[in-house]
């Protein structure tokens, strides 16, 4: 059994620090082809022999760091020249349940740690400017992973570059030797990124992840190469070793390598190419997460950019085993963790209390990010979210995801409990103005209408979820009983119009099936669904050009009875100016 908590024996063996160490002396392509985990390790099928190097089509260029996503210069019409000021957007689309940054612009998740009282959610950040430009860490605590304390910036951007995605694990046993016996460490290891170089980084912090230090030999990993980043880090049991799995982004391969002090690093393996090509895999994440009705499996997530089949950004993963070595996955199968576009980068938190299966993705994409209406700041955090693994309605073992603790921010109740819809007809309620809501439904659509002439399974009834308001703009989200399909379409909102920003995406339920449950979370500009107990989850950002102000249920072509409905408002948890 392995977890993602800290080591229980001490990987402190001096025997074994002093021969990696000397193995490290030797220079990394020594040590490759002289470990026995590179030499006895069978080939994976899917790796090229030498894989050709990365080298990047913008690798001339000399003013950002390699990432297939758009710099603040190559914004339209020179936008990021002009100073950000504020706009009713920035309060009308802000969040009031989900972490948003007071400023600037947000992206993808990082350090996600608990250090025994806290819960951290580093993320890079950009203080400066409403872009993804110069990238710091950003720094917020919780103790529910719901309300969030903003933290001054814990990692910056240095003359050795930004401070690209890494991730934060405690080092209770005191691994890296850096700490004094009495101190509780923790360590970050995220990527230094500049034009021509992406390295990994070491940095300790004493006081609980408030401030670091960077560690003064650093880099811990070098490759080489501008395409090296994202690293995570857990530790193996049964191995007893820290394990690293970082992008080689443009060759679309994810590395794993083995620690006993996180500070000298072994190669062990390379995964892929897997799944979809896109233009860069980034963030990888690996982690034991339980099966529903006993046992575990590892997954390995892999965020693309761009090449989701939805466009842009998307998180894949794959499920497997990891034996300390390698990851090999169960079949051929890839998983996507959102049917919408607005979910990626997803990090796992580290050192949770009975290995829980925790994680927070990004709720944005790289496509229109930094062009989304708001002006002062940019980027939000999805919810945080239980992860399992669920059999489908063919018997495959699928990632499920569920919000996590969102129900005690509910509120009274808002009245509303129709149970029975005829064919044709709908059912509405006013929404309270400023608050997040928290609708939870389940409704089977009736068989088809004896009157109907004879075909296969009557292709008749939709169940409709309408958000809209008063300017005519509608949020939809639709059950298909006939094909036990699931649509989203935020298309018919106005408030944010750009070539990429698409409006509709589907999900496939159970085939066949007339019933189904959805749980929708909707805060100001962003959209969560958990439908089939979190089998299909759709994440999408969303600009109605004014409050969505009522709930509309309605069916066509055939009846639905509703089994449960129940709606609420959700308190605030951040002291942030949103919309009343
Ligand atoms: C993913 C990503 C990472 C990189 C970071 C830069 O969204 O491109 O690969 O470390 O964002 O902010």
């Amino acid at each position: 059994m392995a977890d993602n908590t800290s080591p229980e024996t001490s990987p402190l063996d001096p025997a074994r620090r002093t021969a990696l160490t000397s193995l490290l002396t030797l220079g990394t392509a020594a040590c490759l082809s002289n470990t026995a985990s590179a030499a006895d390790a069978p080939a994976v099928p899917s790796a090229p022999a030498q894989p050709t190097p990365p080298r990047a089509p913008d690798h001339a260029r000399t003013a950002e760091p390699n990432a297939s996503h758009p710099s603040p210069a190559d914004q339209p019409g020179n936008a990021h020249m002009r100073p950000a000021a504020q706009t009713p957007a920035d309060t009308l689309y802000r969040p009031s349940m989900h972490f948003t940054p007071t400023i600037g612009f947000m992206n993808d998740p990082n350090g996600l740690v608990f250090d025994g009282s806290q819960y951290h959610l580093y993320y890079q950040y950009d203080p400066f400017a409403p872009y993804a430009g110069r990238v710091h860490w950003g720094h917020a605590t919780s103790t529910d992973l719901l309300h969030w304390q903003d933290q001054p910036i814990a990692i910056p951007e240095t003359k050795d570059g930004e401070a690209f995605t890494g991730c934060a694990v405690m080092d209770i046993k005191n691994s890296t030797g850096l700490f004094a016996a009495d101190e509780t460490g923790m360590v970050a290891l995220y990527t230094r990124a500049s034009p021509t170089k992406q390295s990994q980084y070491l940095a300790t912090s004493k006081d609980r992840g408030q401030t670091f230090t960077e560690y003064e030999h650093n880099p811990v990993l070098d490759i080489g190469s501008n395409s090296f980043r994202d690293p995570q880090i857990l530790f193996h049991k049964p191995t007893s070793q820290w394990v690293m799995v970082v992008a080689k982004s443009r060759l679309h391969q994810i590395a794993f390598y083995a620690s006993i002090d996180l500070i000298h690093w072994v190669h062990l393996s390379d995964f892929g190419p897997s799944g979809l090509f896109g233009a860069d895999y980034e963030c990888p994440n690996l982690i034991e997460i339980p099966v529903e009705g006993g046992g575990t499996r590892w997954v390995l997530f892999v965020s693309v950019n761009p090449g989701a089949p939805t466009g842009g950004s998307i998180t894949q993963y794959f499920i497997g085993e990891f034996d300390g070595s390698r990851f090999i996955p169960d079949d051929t199968v890839i998983g996507l963790t959102d049917f919408a576009k607005d979910a990626y980068a997803l990090q796992v938190y580290s050192n949770m209390p009975n290995n829980e299966a925790v994680s927070i993705a990004w709720l944005g994409n790289w496509q229109y990010c930094q062009e989304l209406p708001t002006q002062t700041w940019r980027g939000s955090m999805t919810v945080p979210r239980t992860m399992m693994l669920r059999r489908d309605f063919a018997g495959w073992l699928r990632l499920a995801q569920q919000p996590r603790g969102v129900e005690t921010l509910r509120g009274s109740a808002i009245p509303f409990a129709p149970r029975r819809l005829e064919a044709g007809t709908s059912v509405t309620t006013p929404l309270p103005s400023g608050s997040a809501l928290d609708l939870t439904f389940s409704a089977t659509v009736d068989e088809r209408h004896a009157s109907l002439p004879p075909g296969d399974k009557g292709r008749t009834g939709r169940f409709v979820i309408t958000f809209g308001n008063e300017q005519g703009e509608t949020l939809t989200i639709g059950f298909d009983a006939f094909s036990g399909q699931l649509w989203l379409d935020r298309s018919n909102l106005r408030g944010f119009s750009q070539p990429f920003f698409t409006g509709e995406f589907s999900t496939v339920l159970n085939p066949d099936d007339r019933h189904f449950s959805v749980r929708i979370i909707l805060d100001a500009s962003t959209l969560e669904i958990f439908a089939n107990g979190g089998l299909s989850v759709g994440t999408a950002l969303i600009f109605p050009s004014a409050p969505l102000s009522f709930l509309r249920l309605e069916t066509s072509g055939a009846g639905a009875t509703i089994e449960s409905v129940s709606l609420y408002p959700l308190h605030k948890t951040m002291n942030r100016e949103t919309a009343s």
